[in-house]
């Protein structure tokens, strides 16, 4: 039995023809507003603020470039999958017709930790921007978790006890999935609206408030005056990863998180009209808008607030706070952001908790996870009991966990995830070189060579601890694997 069997790709897309329902109704439009729904929240509106606090400065608007970059790679290999393989489970699926069983369970686990970690990761932003919204009625230790600390003006220590509101709205969040609420593509398209203008306008806006000493030195220099952490402890910036180029780096691993969710795209490949043309169409179009969007954004942010206070004050709801501190008299534009952040957050949250329940789903169809997670609700037909799962499981991390541990982790795997999208082209294209392939990566080999190495350089560049967590997940994904999973495989049968 081997670890490198592979559901076989024909069979697969009989699968796909077998699929009653799913209308070929979404065209490359609805496919970019797809994409900018999953892809804009709490990656550009509050990890841009600590990646420039605590890495790259101003310069965050590089890391942006280079997380792109990346992203664009791993991208142009997603729509080749995307339009030769058009149906749901993404890389996890890719990976099982093309590398075997186990590197589609190594990816399955990892995107456990994209999609449910995502998903606490938004919530805890979530969360914070509701505190800010109710002008910090919520009491310190009932929005926190508890490894997180903050001194007050009264020189009162605080320490977070559980994370509440991101409990409460990944509830509502999940109920709603359990109903079986979709996501039209309407409800979606306000959705990016509310968002794209949120972000043009503070682009606009803040223009006039951007500050040239804000924006020099341009990259942090390497004896940076430390920052002043919120427990009043200094913040230096002597280490490789928090001046100049290394922190550009550290920086992209960390704006990473904002471009997580063009993937999504991939997932709606059983619907578009036209995959060979409407896939990448959407997935690339997606990532170049959002990327010019980025770039402006942190551009704008860092201009109007000095990088170091986005390790002090700044640090939580970041935009509201540049807004009211810096920009006199546009405190009731600070509130409107606010209110279309936190719409725009739940679509992402409901975006990667739908994308969880599908790998879910996928996985233990295939036997690789057990049946509990595709048992489809009798009325409502949606895998309700995954859902509550999730819920539970989401909500553990996201009362529990800083929302800069978590994020990182997302990154992580969905890093991994895209290293291997693009070791999928290389491999199928030797393995399969005669299947129809309606969208080719361009300049193969080296379009995914050059994805493979930017994302692993982003990998690695990401912190200790973070690598640690997400080598332990991955440990113990493969004892589940061989303890359980390999032997209860339907391709046992
Ligand atoms: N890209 C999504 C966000 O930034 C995950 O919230």
């Amino acid at each position: 039995m081997s670890l490198f069997r592979k559901k076989s790709l024909d069979s697969l897309m009989q699968q796909a023809g077998d699929t009653a329902g799913l209308k070929r109704t979404l065209g490359s439009g609805n496919l970019v507003a797809l994409g900018i729904g999953a892809i804009i929240g709490a990656g550009l509106f509050v990890r841009t603020a600590a990646a420039a606090g605590q890495h790259a400065g101003p310069a965050v608007t590089l890391s942006f470039v280079v997380a792109a970059v990346g992203c664009a790679f791993a991208g142009l290999c997603y729509a080749e999958f995307a339009s030769m393989i058009p149906i749901a489970g993404s890389a996890y699926t890719y990976a099982y017709t093309t590398m075997g069983e186990l590197v589609a369970w190594i990816i399955g686990w990892a995107l456990i930790l994209e999609y449910a970690l995502g998903a606490a990761t938004v919530s805890i932003a979530w969360s914070e921007f509701l505190n800010k919204l109710v002008g910090g009625r919520i009491p310190y230790e009932w929005c926190h978790s508890p490894f997180e600390k903050f001194l007050d003006a009264n020189n009162v220590m605080h320490h977070g006890i559980v994370n509440a509101p991101s409990l409460l709205i990944l509830l509502l969040l999940s109920l709603l999935l359990i109903k079986g609420t979709q996501e039209s593509a309407i409800v979606n398209a306000i959705i990016v609206i509310v968002k794209v203008t949120i972000v043009i306008v503070f682009i606009i806006v803040g223009w006039q408030f951007i500050k040239p000493e804000n924006h020099t030195p341009y990259l942090i220099p390497a004896d940076a005056k430390p920052a002043i952490l919120p427990s009043g402890a200094e913040y230096t910036y002597t280490n490789f990863f928090r001046h100049g180029w290394g922190g550009v780096l550290r920086g992209a691993a960390i704006v990473f998180f904002a471009f997580i969710g063009f993937d999504a795209v991939s997932t709606a490949a059983q619907e578009a009209k036209n995959p060979k043309k409407d896939m990448p169409v959407g997935i690339l179009g997606s990532l170049v808008i959002c990327t010019i969007l980025y770039v402006l954004f942190s551009y704008v942010l860092t201009g109007v607030a000095p990088y170091t206070d986005f390790v002090r004050s700044g640090k939580e709801a970041s935009v509201a706070y540049a807004i009211e501190t810096y920009m006199t008299n546009y405190g009731w534009l600070a509130k409107l952001i606010t209110v279309g952040i936190l719409a725009g957050f739940s679509s992402v949250i409901l975006v990667m908790l739908l994308g969880q329940s599908r790998v879910f789903f996928s996985m233990a169809n295939d036997g690789l996870l057990p049946k509990v997670f595709s048992d489809l609700h009798p009325k409502f037909r949606t895998p309700y009991k995954s859902n509550a799962l999730l819920f539970l499981f989401v909500g553990t991390f996201a009362t529990l966990i800083p929302g800069d541990i978590t994020g990182d982790l997302t990154s992580i795997g969905t890093l991994l995830a895209f290293v291997l999208v693009c070791v999928g082209v290389l491999v199928m294209r030797k393995s399969d070189p005669n299947r129809p392939r309606p969208f080719k990566t361009p300049l193969v080999p080296i379009v995914p060579i050059l994805g493979i190495l930017v994302c692993s350089a982003m990998i690695l560049s990401l912190d200790n601890m973070t690598l640690g967590v997400a080598f332990a997940w991955m440990v113990l994904g493969l004892m589940i694997y061989f303890g359980y999973s390999k032997k209860s495989s339907r391709l046992n049968v």
